[in-house]
């Protein structure tokens, strides 16, 4: 540890020294059997007596704090553990809006037998072996440098090539910007867009991090209603100069919005001048059937920004999504990009490029599919078969989790929280509304659900919801 004499300091330099000592033993920053520096080693680095040291640690040795070690050395003594300490407040504190805005999945906490929360994935599908080659051939590229704040030209070409072949976009690859997921996305499309105080619609019940993350940016995020076939048109704010969406699978509801609604969404955004964002989360686990076209590929006059995640096709911790803009945009995009953070990381960059460019996306896709298309039916089934009376999955063609609708009783305002000693983690559908009023039922993700331990989990579940209602 580094240690530090003030001349100007009132107290003796013995007392320096023995304060900052005890204090690192006290706050942990030196363990039991840390080696203190010897007192020849500590009095020339600070230039003052060597006794002045051996008093310090004669002193300490007295009280307990360190200790003689045989064949030489002084150790922090075993008994003087840290002392749990509270860091003192401090003089800052965050602005009201900042401070209004709440975590996504903070709810419920603990742990449980089952893992039913929305957002997870299989652990197991991941291909850690084609990846970890990924990496290390992506390692030969050129280090000494930051990188386009877009992203690399390679990978934007290889998304580009991807999206024409899977979604049938038709794009350049200079209009994809690179991001750390779908939050970042919308991160930047908002700074560019949108000033504080503008007006998004967003979806009713919906995804809460973009919620907040709007919010966060002093821009009022109005809820819309969404209804079997979407988003609600008709209900979406004059005024609102962004409209956020979850065409393929909304979230949490999980309908698709309607080929109508799609070109009535994009009439209505032509006639009030306003950016539709389309989060296109999910759209590659189709489960019945085929996919609509995507509101980019529909969009004649550029409203449209298409965003993309690799959370659930490959991993949420890799944090690499992406978003495609009309040119117009892009610079300003990169620009901001860059005030923040410069680039993306240009390791993952690299390793996703090879990862693409040699086909394994395809061939995780697939494989992905053949494990979660079964257990989408399994789940599906057992929820139909075992669910109390009153309770009922909402239809679902798509993504890894199915929403639940339940009895309007008190009890469903706790469900999530109540299903804990049964065993299951839920996610709350009431979080994902602003106004949330009667709304009672819950998530079952299934991402992370072995599928041979659907029916355990399933049957966790509505004995818990059967003993929570007492049918
Ligand atoms: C609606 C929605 N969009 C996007 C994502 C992916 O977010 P990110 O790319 O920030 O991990 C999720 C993840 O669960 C989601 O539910």
């Amino acid at each position: 540890m580094e240690l530090f004499i003030d001349p100007d300091d009132e107290r003796s330099l013995t007392r320096q020294l023995y304060e900052q000592i005890r204090a690192a033993i006290l706050s942990g920053q030196l363990g039991p059997g840390d080696r203190l520096m010897p007192s020849r080693a500590v009095a020339a680095e600070l230039g003052i007596a060597r006794s002045t040291v051996t008093d310090v640690y004669g002193s300490l040795a007295a009280e307990g704090y360190i200790e003689g070690r045989a064949g030489g050395g002084t150790v922090v003594s075993d008994e003087h553990g840290p002392c749990p300490q509270t860091p003192p407040p401090g003089a800052l504190a965050p602005t009201p809006c900042s401070a209004a805005l709440r975590r996504y999945d903070d709810d419920p906490q603990g742990q449980a037998r089952f893992d039913l929360r929305p957002g997870r994935i299989d652990a197991q599908l991941f291909p850690a072996a084609i990846w970890r080659r990924c990496v290390l051939a992506g390692l030969g590229r050129a280090w000494a440098q930051y990188g386009e704040p877009a992203g690399s030209a390679d990978l934007r070409a290889a998304l580009a090539r991807w999206l024409t072949g899977s979604r049938g976009i038709t794009l350049v690859p200079e209009q994809i910007v690179v991001t750390a997921g779908t939050g970042h996305a919308i991160d930047l499309v908002a700074r560019v867009l949108l000033s504080p105080g503008d007006v998004a619609g967003v979806e009713e019940p919906g995804y809460p991090p973009v919620r907040e993350l709007l919010r966060s940016q002093g821009i009022k995020a109005v809820g819309v209603p969404v209804d079997g076939h979407g988003i609600v048109v008709d209900a979406i704010p004059a005024d609102a100069r962004l409209v956020y969406v979850t065409p393929s699978h909304q979230y949490p509801l999980g309908g698709v919005l309607s080929g109508q609604r799609r070109l009535q969404l994009l009439r209505w955004a032509g006639r009030h001048g306003a950016a539709i964002v389309e989060d296109d989360y999910d759209s590659e686990f189709r489960h019945t059937a085929r996919p609509l076209e995507p509101l980019h590929r529909l969009d004649r006059d550029g409203r449209v920004i298409y965003v993309g995640s690799f959370s659930k096709i490959l991993s949420p911790a890799l944090r690499m999504g992406f978003l495609v803009a009309p040119m117009a945009l892009v610079p300003a995009l990169a620009t901001v990009r860059q005030a923040i953070d410069w680039c993306p990381p240009l390791g993952t960059q690299e390793a996703l490029t090879i990862f693409i460019n040699e086909g394994h996306l395809g061939r995780h896709l697939r494989r992905m599919r053949a494990a979660y298309t079964p257990r989408f039916h399994c789940v599906h089934r057992e929820l139909l078969d075992r669910l109390p009376a009153g309770y009922r999955p909402l239809p679902a063609q798509a993504g890894l989790h199915l929403a639940v609708t339940g009895p309007r009783s008190a009890a469903q305002a706790d469900v999530c929280q109540n299903l804990l000693p049964h065993g299951v983690l839920i996610g709350s559908l009431r979080r994902t509304y602003q106004v949330p009023g009667s709304v009672a039922g819950f998530l079952v993700g299934f991402g992370a659900l072995p599928t041979e331990q659907v029916a355990a989990a399933i049957d966790a579940l509505a004995t818990g919801l059967t003993a929570l209602t007492g049918r």
